[in-house]
């Protein structure tokens, strides 16, 4: 008999998520749209969740972080001043063949891998003349027809642009913003006045995204819609470099403190940097493709608040009342991580496969590790039999957890398929309620990492479940 494989893949996770209503392809019964992905029942609860970590990481537990909401839609110019207009591409490269079109940094980077060859500079430096060389000297293959005949490498930019209003013109256009950093920046001023803000401090944002990317792939990893939480740290000139570091250090603090093993996570050093930046780095984990970018940490000077200056006119110096009220522009340390990256990494992560046969057989468990504060279910009631008065028991009890927890009742199959459901999803904790519940007003909490077992009395169960939750360590996987 062939042996099952039992590690995570990606196609598992793919399957798991449409299976379980975490993630849907959009518009499936027309076919599908290509690059986008519906956040079903257990997937919306899960990325607000991941979010909402993100959020008290850093505007809770740093006093000097506040929050903002800007719009998508942003006077047009924002663009051309932060230079999205002028360089925000990727190389582009089509198959004259078949007409399929590629990014040819990628296609040399996956080539690379494939077959293990380090080019003579990293394909992030080369020119376009440099990779239409390197494809052609490697002879690499259309991945769609398998042909070698290629156009040249051209830029071709990110952002969707349309026109607000009936009219079309040049002062009608807007892009769908294709970072939401920048309305940080353009109200940089506002916020310092409105709640006397005093450098450093830094500026939290989670919103949408839109990058009109040449190639989807890997499921959620990479579409043309998506969710970022960026934070912009305004510093003085000349702390940059401490704040940077600081900042680094407390991204990957916060990637371990939610159970990512540091073991999958990776610094990238940026050897071509962005435009704006001095100094970048992202963080890498590694999913079943490999490792891949979930966030960057970017240094960007004072690039940002200097091109708004000169492009709208105003003044975006602070004046540091600290310092003898100096002016400057002040430099940026900038966080930027992927919402639906991060629940990709996530449930890879959380992923397992156990073998839980007592008797040195096989009997295998799928299980989502997720930390208890990041599951979409946190306990689920579980009454041992429908009949009796136990269901009534069971629902009264849910009742009773609702305001502190996000539950779920089930009722249907054995205990065990139950229990199995539920580990399916990531639910930390089940509660069953059986005969002795109504003679004792005891429950059963039942532990989904390690399948233990303990009896509590039901005015305990709420403290009970809220230690488990603070108390909770992440599992190392086997
Ligand atoms: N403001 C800086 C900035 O946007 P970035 O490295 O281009 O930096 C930051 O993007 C993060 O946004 C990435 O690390 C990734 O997690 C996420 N991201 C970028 N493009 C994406 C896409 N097409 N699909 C999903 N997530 C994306």
């Amino acid at each position: 008999m062939a042996e099952v494989d039992h590690k995570c893949t990606l196609d598992k996770i793919i399957s798991l998520c449409k299976r379980r209503g975490f993630v849907y392809q959009s518009s499936e019964i027309y076919g599908g749209q290509a690059g986008a992905w519906d956040y079903g029942p257990l997937g919306v609860d899960l990325k607000k969740n991941i979010q909402a970590a993100w959020w008290k990481e850093m505007t809770q537990l740093h006093d000097d972080v506040v929050g903002l909401d800007a719009s998508i839609f942003m006077h047009h110019t924002t663009w051309e001043a932060s230079g999205h207009v002028a360089h925000f591409s990727d190389p582009m490269i089509d198959c004259t063949e078949c007409k399929s079109r590629f990014r040819a940094d990628q296609m040399i980077e996956e080539y690379c891998a494939s077959h293990h060859v380090t080019p003579a500079k990293p394909v992030d430096t080369m020119t376009h003349e440099e990779m239409k060389a390197f494809i052609e000297e490697n002879n690499i293959a259309c991945p769609t027809c398998g042909k070698h005949n290629y156009t040249d490498v051209r830029e071709f930019n990110l952002m969707f642009k349309t026109h607000l209003g009936p009219v079309e013109s040049d002062t009608s256009i807007v892009y769908l913003r294709p970072e939401t950093c920048q309305g940080i920046f353009v109200d940089f001023k506002n916020i310092v006045q409105s709640n006397r803000m005093k450098i450093p401090f830094g500026v939290a944002q989670v919103g949408k995204s839109f990058r009109n990317e040449i190639i989807f792939k890997n499921f959620i990893f990479r579409t043309c819609e998506f969710e970022q939480m960026e934070m912009e740290y305004f510093c003085k000139p000349g702390t940059d470099v401490e704040t940077f570091e600081y900042w680094r250090q407390q991204r990957w603090n916060f990637y371990k403190k939610y159970g990512i093993s540091e073991k999958n996570l990776h610094w990238k050093h940026h050897d071509k940097l962005a435009h704006y930046a001095k100094d970048a780095y992202d963080v890498q984990y590694n999913f079943p493709i490999g490792f891949e970018e979930i966030e960057g940490v970017h240094n960007r000077t004072d690039f940002d608040l200097t091109q708004h200056s000169q492009f709208s006119g105003k003044d975006m110096a602070y004046i540091d009342q600290e310092d003898g009220n100096k002016r400057y522009i002040p430099y940026v340390i900038e966080t930027s991580a992927g919402l639906n990256r991060n629940l990709l990494m996530f449930l890879c992560e959380a992923y397992e496969e156990q073998n839980v046969a007592t008797d040195g057989g096989e009997d295998y468990r799928t299980i989502l590790h997720l930390d208890p504060r990041l599951a979409p279910i946190t306990v689920a009631v579980l009454p041992m039999m429908k009949k009796d008065g136990l269901a009534e028991l069971a629902k009264e009890i849910q009742h009773e957890l609702k305001e502190d927890f996000v539950t779920d009742y089930d009722v249907s199959g054995t205990i065990g398929k139950r229990y199995r459901r539920q580990d399916e999803v990531g639910t930390p904790f089940c509660v069953t309620i059986d005969y002795q519940t109504k003679e004792d007003n005891t429950v059963t909490i039942r532990f989904r990492d390690s399948m233990d077992q303990i009896r509590v009395k039901r005015e305990e169960l709420i403290p009970e479940l809220q230690k488990a939750i603070r108390e909770y360590k992440p599992v190392e996987k086997k």
